[in-house]
């Protein structure tokens, strides 16, 4: 193997699945770099779970392959096992039990035993910042320290390849980024990380390379800046609107200026490559013209946000509240 052309570890292909008649995963394919931290974004509903729960050998795939290191993970689930640890989405651990106890469990799980097993559980118990809490039930434990209690669970049997679903969602800002660093430590030690996430600054901060997944495919694929030169490769234009001025605005911009104009449910953007000031000005001036008011104009440069609205035409906020998500969970708005 040459060094510096790190090998794709994961290699998933065609991969389908259906529940009945509903198709959550719709034909997707993936290849994940030993080494990289690599992220499925998209909103609630979009096929994260069932997707990683599929190359975790949990459920099986309608149709499509999924090889880990080069072995089909139907004909071997022991590679699963052996070289890959998940942290769930919900965080499991047994409240009625002490966080040495929930740790000895998964060890067990793990064939783990004697002084292999105490050894594994200490050190858990240290990364997890939860050595003088190791006596004490699970279940008196606060957000924070319970999901550091979960992650190290799932690393207890040192796997190469970590899977976390949405690491930090729930999480207040702290403790997020506290997650943030443990996720890079166990990077720079060799694991490759695949999360997924909605957060729009977890994929950005976090992720090596990240693909955009929603309605079960994927939209986009590749590192943070590459996805946001699609948008635009100069300043992104927002004008804020009064709802009922939004469709009567974009219309006037289109038609005067010849530009293509995204809606979303508060805004109109453009993207406005390198003339953007000038742009700006002449849509502030079509729309006083037009006797629109503005409520705010900004310009930035383009996020992920805008790469979502890009490819599926709502801001990922916008595709929550389709779902029916929690709102108060998300945090979409930049
Ligand atoms: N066991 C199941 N039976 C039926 N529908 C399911 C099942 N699991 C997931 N789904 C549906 O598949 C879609 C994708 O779900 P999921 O992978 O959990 O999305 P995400 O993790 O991105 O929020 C959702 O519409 C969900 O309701
Ligand atoms: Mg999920």
């Amino acid at each position: 193997m040459n060094d510096r052309m790190p090998k794709d570890i994961i290699v998933v292909s065609g991969l389908i699945k259906r529940f009945g008649s509903f198709t959550a995963v719709d034909g997707i394919d993936l290849r994940i770099k030993e080494g990289e931290i690599f992220g499925l974004l998209g909103p609630n509903g979009a096929g994260k779970t069932t997707t990683i729960n599929m190359i975790l050998g949990l459920i099986d795939p309608t149709t499509g392959t999924i090889t880990i290191d080069g072995f089909n993970i139907l004909k071997h689930r022991e590679v699963i096992k052996e070289k890959m640890g998940l942290m769930t989405q919900e965080t499991v651990v047994d409240g009625d039990l002490t966080a040495k106890q929930n740790l000895e469990i998964i060890a067990e799980l793990y064939d783990m035993k004697g002084k292999d097993k105490d050894h594994a559980v200490d050190n858990a118990l240290e990364e997890a910042r939860l050595s003088e809490f190791r006596n004490a039930k699970a279940g008196s434990f606060s957000g924070g320290m319970q999901r550091r209690l979960n992650l190290v669970k799932s690393m207890i049997h040192n796997p190469s390849i970590l899977v976390l679903d949405e690491p930090t969602t729930g999480l207040d800002v702290q403790n997020r980024v506290d997650m943030w660093d443990r996720i890079r430590k166990l990077n720079k030690n060799g694991v490759t990380i695949i999360l997924t996430t909605q957060y729009l600054e977890e994929a950005d901060s976090l992720c090596n390379r990240l693909a955009i997944i929603d309605h079960g495919k994927i939209k986009a694929l590749g590192t943070p800046a590459e996805l946001k030169k699609m948008v635009s490769e100069g300043n992104v234009i927002d004008i804020s609107l009064r709802f009922e001025d939004i469709e009567k605005a974009a219309n006037a911009i289109r038609k005067n200026l010849g530009v293509d104009v995204k809606i979303t449910a508060d805004r109109i953007s453009i993207s406005a490559g390198k003339e953007d000031v000038k742009q700006l000005s002449k849509m502030v001036a079509l729309l006083e013209k037009e006797k629109i008011p503005i409520i705010a104009a900004s310009m930035h440069l383009p996020t992920l946000d805008d790469v979502f609205i890009k490819l599926t035409g709502s801001t990922i906020r916008d595709a929550l509240g389709e779902q029916q998500s929690n709102a108060s969970k998300v945090m979409w708005r930049r």
